[in-house]
């Protein structure tokens, strides 16, 4: 939407190739993006019961988020104080009064303290807070909950996000109930890059996403990328959808109940840099999550949350529009793939993008801000990438 996105035409080139392939820039980002900005990990009642625990491992950081005998959610590292075992080998589960690594038996209070060592009298004294579990930054934000592995430039969710009070507020976020628990994907071998490129336009929504078309296409627009957010918004169509599954789910939303009866007739995703999108439907909110595995694989973490109330319009509603996306991902993933794979041909001589892809645009412009090194044409010799964007910096 902005004027000035291409303002240095070179910026319509997009990123250079070997930004997609380099590993020395892989843990730059590992360490500068993802360790050190705010990760959504799942909503407080994904875990409504004491002692009930989620998992989330992101670029060798595992943690574990649990709910305490005093109901207060917390962030750790999922990493034994004895020997660096997971204290928790599950994805999500319970822990009943305590938490006992499954490497020698050490066990930890749901707040994180140091219960018990296996056979004491081999050690020595231990102080249950220094030798407890180590804590991770946390914020519950609407309901959801979001961890920082690392201190980093984002001021507080609550902050990031306070520029859409008015889309979230009808939404009644705190009280929504998991539909679908967090869950990855299968492993794409792709750069995580090549993901958020896709997703970060709508300029391909007419010819490759027909479901998105026919609900949406002739009235959506991408706002620009301000402070950490950028917004984009499909309102239905005015005119009738053709798709059984687009038609049906319109059908359903004109007849929700009260008050989601009142909510625009539109999707909504807010982009929360730099991996994460949430997005608000009038029957459900979901999100998803780029999660970079190796320089070249990554994998999509999501989850959808339902109405806490929700009638069997809602739920119906819910599952088209869930089927909506489902079809809508398997297309991306295409897309997704042959663009990562072109980078790799010998043709391959940069892109060219539109000015209806101005998020993609402004994505890089940030990354190269935070970056510089991803200025450079050509890539950089062997164990220099750091030094250089150092220099640059
Ligand atoms: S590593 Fe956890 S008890 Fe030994
Ligand atoms: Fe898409």
């Amino acid at each position: 939407m902005a004027d000035d996105v291409f303002q240095n035409p070179e910026d319509r080139l997009g990123l250079p190739g070997w930004t997609y392939f380099n590993d020395e820039l892989f843990e730059l980002e590992a360490e500068q993006l993802f360790r050190r900005h705010w990760q959504l990990v799942c909503h407080q009642n994904d875990i409504p019961e004491k002692g009930q625990f989620t998992t989330f491992d992101l670029v060798g950081e595992r943690a574990l988020i649990i709910r305490g005998e005093d109901d207060v959610i917390r962030a750790f590292h999922n990493l034994c104080r004895h020997r660096g075992s997971r204290v928790v080998t599950e994805e999500s589960g319970l822990c009943k009064k305590a938490i006992v690594c499954p490497f020698h038996g050490w066990s930890f209070n749901l707040d994180g303290s140091l219960r018990s060592p296996a056979r004491p009298r081999s050690l020595p004294d231990l102080d249950p807070v220094e030798w407890g579990l180590k804590p991770i930054e946390c914020e519950i934000w609407q309901g959801f909950i979001f961890i920082r592995f690392k201190p980093g430039p984002q001021p507080s969710v609550k902050d990031i996000m306070a520029p859409h009070d008015d889309l979230i507020k009808p939404h009644h976020l705190p009280d929504l109930m998991p539909a679908s628990s967090p869950h990855l994907s299968e492993t794409w071998d792709v750069n995580w890059k090549a993901i958020r490129d896709v997703d970060n336009e709508g300029y391909h929504v007419p010819i490759a996403h027909p479901g998105l078309q026919d609900l949406y296409g002739k009235d959506y627009y991408d706002f620009d990328l301000t402070g950490d957010t950028s917004v984009s918004v499909g309102n239905f169509n005015k005119t009738p959808s053709h798709l059984w599954s687009v038609r049906n789910y319109r059908n359903l939303i004109n007849n929700l109940p009260e008050p989601w009866a009142s909510l625009p007739k539109a999707w909504h995703y807010v982009l929360l840099f730099p991996n994460q999108v949430i997005g608000f439907y009038p029957d459900s909110i979901i999100f998803y999550q780029d999660i970079p595995v190796t320089t070249g694989t990554s994998q999509q973490r999501s989850a959808s949350y339902a109405r806490p109330d929700e009638d069997r319009v809602t739920r119906a509603a819910r599952h088209l529009a869930a089927r909506i996306d489902e079809i809508t991902g398997i297309e991306d993933m295409h897309l997704i793939e042959w663009s990562y794979e072109a980078m790799k041909s010998s043709a391959f001589d940069g892109i060219m993008l539109s000015d209806l892809e101005s998020g993609v645009g402004q994505y890089h412009n940030r990354l190269r801000q935070m970056f510089p090194v991803m200025t450079c044409k050509d890539e950089p010799a062997e164990r220099t990438v750091k030094q250089i964007n150092y220099d640059m910096s």
